[in-house]
């Protein structure tokens, strides 16, 4: 009789583990359900932008949410090099005078990745790279608004410019 009962709680333990077992994968299911709103909240945004030897960055306008964790990789699919056909991208503050910008930031050089010494109107900047290179950033994205992003290599950010729209 004790023998039985022994095991029919042996028996019954069994089934609470198996139970358990897959209650915990079932769990996992609404896990895995709740994270895209969890990242919502966090609200994380991927940027990809490309810049290439004919000076030219392949978007004039990105858009991200105020206050993203923004991850910004810039990829220069040309073939020369940095010397030459360097690339970066330098977010500005609203009201950057950019000619002005530009002539501060080609007297930082290349060492310098043409960020002027006085960088008070930079938002975020990626180092300056050649062509089959790439970079990624992370910064938070400023309050809503409308931003400007150039190249700031000599000469580059009269067609290297686009906007960052951040709502
Ligand atoms: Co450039």
């Amino acid at each position: 009789m004790l023998k039985s009962i022994i095991s029919i709680v042996f028996a019954l333990t069994l089934l609470t583990a198996c139970g358990g077992g897959g209650d915990s994968a079932m769990d996992k299911e609404p896990e895995t359900k709740t994270e895209a709103p969890a990242e919502e909240q966090s609200n994380e945004a991927s940027l990809t932008i490309e810049g290439d030897d004919q000076m030219q960055f392949d978007k004039k306008e990105m858009t991200v949410k105020a206050g993203a964790e923004v991850t910004l990789t810039l990829k220069h699919t040309g073939k020369m090099p940095v010397e030459t056909m360097g690339h970066n991208w330098v977010l500005l503050k609203q009201g950057t005078g950019i000619a002005e910008f530009a002539e501060g930031a080609a007297t930082a050089g290349l060492d310098g990745d043409y960020i002027p010494a006085d960088a008070s109107a930079v938002i975020a900047h990626t180092k300056t790279i050649g062509g089959g290179e790439e970079t990624t950033i992370t910064f938070t994205a400023p309050e809503a608004g409308t931003y400007e992003y150039i190249c700031s290599f000599p000469g580059h950010w009269a067609m290297m410019k686009g906007t960052l729209i951040v709502e």
